[in-house]
């Protein structure tokens, strides 16, 4: 089936904003990433995931969507794009685009024809009349602030995320109709596969009832309707009809990772974002249970998981990881914690859950940077930070900047590389990361990059192979993929034997000391 190879596949998410600028905006751009195809292809990933590189007002970073058939000027052009994809193609790279199919611009031509109040476009989106003088619901924005914005005359629309972003009505068939149209636009021009933004979220319950639990672990009636399936049923009749058939990634915030894996039925989506292992807290009874639940789950509906440890919307893992007190990533999961921040011990466990997830079966996600064991920026200027969490918070939560600031690719000072020398990234690089730089760890084989690249080179060995949990000493996560390969990420607080030959390790030693990890053939 042709579709099968992201069963397995190693997908790179570049952040188009902050990956490589070609032309020296200060933004990233579509010829920065083709002018780093090499890089990709050499690390060994598969598949490149491009955040939205089209036409945007930019108030949340391209999710908000203009026109879903343009680039932005400041990420290039069209010709960008196919000359990238030709390229990526030649590499043996595929390429996965993101819809956004949730909510559209306030500066889509829909959304203007609605203000206007031309007939029938407010039923495009989702206008209410207010109740008591304020909104129609309870309904609070994933950014923070109520969901609901008024109009001069009199109207409310619902934006789940910031006002800029109004949701779209998929009870309307026009709405369906024209998703159809841009999914066909982008896979006629040869992309491989659909990363689905905000999945959970098109289809709001009937009558819009007030939530009764806000809470972050609360089922949020906006979200996660059964009404969203019968979408990607008929999405992935559409991407079967391609030769070879494209896939689609689901990005559903759920916990729960048996609804997740409803939208992973053989008839819907190929893959959903793991997110119940990417927020999975440092312990070994929490990661355990997380891939166990993670491929009951799948296992149920015939998928395999994927393994994420970053994206855009995350506190970086090497800063996640460490104890400490963090006001980043998304509004509604802000990382917390009282202990100090340790940034070595940030890094340990990060490249350490780098190799128990490229070692797990099915596909594992690799956010830019990620593979440079890039730390979290939080001490941005206040002046920089674009993300809206940042704003509707009052400057309360850090939001999702710091894990979006520009890679150092080479040099000893800013820019890095990631634009001509002289010019300014559009958020600040710290002067620490010179050390960190793409050039600066190729050399290094003790580095982060050189420990992914490794790990992609041997992971291609064992992707077929059957999971199994190992007996394994007390505070150590063990398992093997077939009699050739075993990992072990030791939690404990001692060091810990390696009962093999090491292949691979997060650490040099011949023991496993505290938070690393290490790959090896079994004795
Ligand atoms: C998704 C994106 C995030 C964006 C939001 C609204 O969660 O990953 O970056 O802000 O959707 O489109």
């Amino acid at each position: 089936m042709g579709a099968d190879w992201a069963r397995s596949a190693v997908v790179y998410q570049v952040y188009v904003r902050s990956f490589a600028d070609a032309d020296g905006d200060g933004v990233g751009d579509l010829a920065g990433v083709h002018g780093r195809l090499d890089y990709l292809a050499a690390l060994g990933v598969d598949a490149v995931w491009l955040t939205p590189f089209y036409a945007s007002p930019m108030i949340d970073g391209g999710y908000d969507v203009a026109d879903y058939r343009a680039v932005d000027p400041t990420f290039g052009t069209l010709g960008d794009m196919d000359a990238l994809l030709a390229d990526a193609h030649a590499r043996g790279l595929r390429v996965i685009v993101d819809v956004v199919p949730n909510h559209t611009s306030d500066r889509h031509a829909w959304f203007r024809e609605a203000l206007a109040g031309e007939p029938g476009a407010r039923d495009r989106y989702i206008f209410r009349p207010g109740r008591d003088g304020g909104p129609p619901n309870n309904w609070r924005s994933v950014f923070g602030g109520p969901a609901w914005t008024r109009l001069p005359d009199g109207d409310w629309y619902l934006h789940l995320f910031a006002p800029e972003q109004p949701d779209l009505n998929w009870a309307d068939p026009r709405v369906r109709d024209e998703f159809d149209g841009v999914l066909r636009f982008w896979l006629d021009r040869g992309v491989d596969g659909i990363r689905v933004d905000v999945a959970h979220g098109l289809i709001k319950p009937p009558g819009l009832p007030d939530a009764t639990d806000l809470g972050s672990s609360g089922r949020r009636p906006y979200f996660d309707q059964d009404g969203v399936h019968e979408i990607y049923r008929r999405w992935r009749r559409l991407l079967d009809g391609y030769d070879p058939p494209r896939v689609a990634v689901a990005e559903a915030r759920l916990r729960d990772v048996a609804r997740t894996a409803l939208y992973v039925r053989p008839d819907e989506l190929h893959q959903a974002f793991n997110f119940d292992f990417l927020w999975a807290p440092w312990s070994l009874p929490s990661l355990r249970d997380a891939i166990d639940r993670s491929l009951a789950a799948m296992g149920a509906v015939g998928a395999l998981p994927t393994w994420v440890i970053g994206n855009h919307d995350e506190a970086r893992a090497a800063t996640r990881l460490a104890a400490g007190t963090l006001r980043a990533g998304m509004a509604d999961r802000p990382v917390v914690s009282s202990s100090p921040l340790d940034a070595a011990v940030g890094l340990r466990r990060a490249r350490a859950l780098a190799l128990v997830s490229l070692a797990l079966p099915g596909s594992a996600y690799v956010y830019q940077g990620d593979e440079l064991g890039l730390p979290e920026v939080l001490d941005l200027p206040p002046s920089a930070r674009e993300d809206p969490i940042w704003r509707r918070s009052g400057g309360e939560l850090l939001g999702r900047d710091g894990c979006r600031v520009p890679i150092p690719w080479s040099g000893d000072a800013p820019p890095y590389g990631f634009g001509p020398d002289g010019s300014q990234p559009w958020l600040p690089q710290p002067t620490s990361w010179a050390d960190l730089s793409v050039a600066r760890q190729l050399r290094d084989p003790r580095s982060t990059l050189s420990l992914y690249a490794a790990a992609l080179r041997l992971r291609k060995s064992f992707v077929d192979e059957p999971f199994r949990w190992l007996p394994a000493p007390e505070g150590v996560l063990t398992f093997e993929r077939g009699p050739g390969l075993a990992c072990a990420l030791n939690f404990g607080p001692d060091p810990a034997q390696i009962p093999g030959r090491v292949v691979l390790a997060s650490e040099p030693g011949e023991v496993l000391i505290p938070n690393t990890a290490a790959w090896y053939t079994p004795t």
